[in-house]
């Protein structure tokens, strides 16, 4: 096996006296599809918020590609990260999120310009070819100056998905991003998300409800209760061949 690309190292995260996550070790492979099921506050948005950066660990590290995610050396010693450490190495990592979050007054093509230019330093026309190439990518070509207030929910679903994929992350994450879609959208996003993973040379890691989807994309699914990773495996294992009755419980809810 490669180096991970993401490397969780006994990480545990409290919110005041709440402990949320309580020891999370856990390896990704480069170009590794890992899903994350669990019931509602186990954790599996704080996982992904800390990968991002959104939210600092308790204890323990995260190496990303071989970099301490949230410490770094000063003279010898391991210290805090700063702001330049965090944002350096972030810079593998791009996150989708429920919401969407995009910039309601700017067209969706300058949605996905902005970071390119501003954070990457990018000249203008390249951001802005990159930019036109993967809007077209999840079939927005023909939108490019709308603003996100005239599309659909799905659209801008793959609006968000577009601005990530244009700073060319080694590692993506999604937090539900079909939970908050009318269920006649969610099928254009999923096929989207689909295209990215067999596409195949990045990590994702995908916080999903959809078992179907997951047991279709996902290398691995991982079970999240009560902060710690209680089943992990490949599909079929997780979601058909598990004892574990905490799982077993948490899967009948999704069976009709
Ligand atoms: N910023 C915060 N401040 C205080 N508590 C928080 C914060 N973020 C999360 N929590 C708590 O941490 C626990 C885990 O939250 P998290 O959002 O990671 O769960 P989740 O598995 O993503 O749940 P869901 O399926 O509902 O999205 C919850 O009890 C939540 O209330
Ligand atoms: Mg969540």
């Amino acid at each position: 096996m490669s180096e991970p690309i993401v490397s969780y190292k006994d990480v545990h995260k409290s919110f005041g006296d709440v402990q949320v996550l309580k020891g999370i070790d856990l390896d990704i492979q480069p170009a590794e599809k890992v899903a994350v099921i669990g019931p509602s506050g186990s954790g599996k948005t704080t996982i992904i918020r800390m990968l991002m950066t959104l939210e600092q660990p308790t204890s323990g590290s995260i190496i990303v590609d071989g970099k301490n995610l949230w410490h770094m050396e000063k003279d010898g010693d391991l210290v805090p990260a700063n702001e330049k450490h965090l944002r350096q190495v972030r810079g593998d990592i791009g996150m989708v999120f429920q919401h969407f979050n995009l910039f309601p007054h700017m067209t969706i093509l300058e949605n996905c310009m902005t970071a390119p230019i501003h954070v990457q330093k990018k000249d203008k026309e390249s951001a802005k070819k990159d930019s036109i190439e993967m809007l077209e990518k999840v079939g927005l070509g023909d939108k490019l100056d709308d603003y996100p207030a005239m599309l659909s929910g799905g659209q801008k679903q793959r609006v968000a998905m577009a601005r990530a994929l244009v700073m060319h992350p080694k590692i993506m994450l999604f937090d539900e991003v079909t939970s908050a879609l009318d269920p006649e959208l969610v099928g254009e996003v999923l096929e989207v998300i689909r295209d990215i993973a067999n596409e195949g040379e990045m990590a994702m890691v995908l916080v999903t409800h959809e078992m179907e989807f997951a047991r279709d994309i996902a290398d691995r699914i991982l079970f999240l209760d009560n902060g710690v990773i209680a089943e992990e495996g490949p599909p079929m294992d997780v979601l058909e061949n598990s004892t574990n009755e905490r799982l077993q419980s948490f899967l009948h809810r999704f069976r009709t």
